[in-house]
């Protein structure tokens, strides 16, 4: 007589939070069977919290500052989203490196969105890297977050063309259409338990 209880997400943001609404967006029109049970951020001023608050999410800021290892700032993130009783952890903008202690309490259940075609272009300013080097396609790729920066097993990917005279911004705004459409994508198929993870492949049931 009941279904499935929705998903538990909690989302870890650190700016504007256009991946967090994209979420939300589609978890409102029931296209995802998942309820957003925190934001975190790790900056106050996140924009991404303004839009959690608007749609009644919980958030909590969760500064670095007082934390003087990596590992115990995770800790204390594991803390808050066990509290919550995570299922899934979304990295949607959220600028820091995992360390083993988040990776091991969510094994295989933490994503983040990358704005490149991994593994090509990791880390910082991914678009900027590129337009410097003159690929003719980037695109984006959600993947499991392992403690590498962005090597974790890639869940999906999405291929957007580099324009020839293209800025970083705009090749930036082109690949983030492309972001909210994956992520989704990638969360959905979580929910709806069609990935499964073999060595560094990701199995996804037809
Ligand atoms: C996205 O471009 C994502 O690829 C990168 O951070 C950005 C976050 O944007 N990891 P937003 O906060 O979701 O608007």
């Amino acid at each position: 007589m009941y279904g499935k209880p929705p998903c538990r997400l909690g989302v870890l943001v650190s700016g504007s939070g256009t991946n967090l609404q994209a979420i939300i967006d589609r978890i409102e029109s029931g296209e995802i069977h998942a309820e957003i049970v925190c934001v975190i951020s790790n900056k106050a001023d996140a924009y991404a919290l303004t839009r959690a608050a608007q749609h009644r999410i919980p958030v909590v800021v969760h500064e670095n500052a007082g934390f003087t290892e990596r590992r115990s700032y995770d800790a204390a993130t594991v803390e808050i989203l066990r509290s919550h009783n995570v299922d899934l952890v979304i990295m949607a903008g959220f600028m820091r490196i995992l360390t083993d202690v988040m990776v091991n309490a969510f094994p295989h259940a933490i994503m983040n969105i990358h704005p490149a075609l991994l593994p090509s272009f990791p880390g910082l300013h991914a678009q900027q890297q590129a337009l410097d080097y003159g690929v003719r396609y980037s695109g984006c790729t959600v993947h499991f977050v392992d403690c590498g920066t962005d090597t974790g097993p890639i869940i999906l990917q999405t291929v957007v063309p580099v324009e020839q005279d293209d800025t970083e911004e705009a090749l930036s705004a082109r690949i983030q259409k492309a972001e909210h459409q994956t992520f989704a994508a990638a969360i959905k198929l979580f929910v709806q338990g069609k990935i499964r993870v073999v060595g560094r492949k990701v199995i996804i049931a037809k």
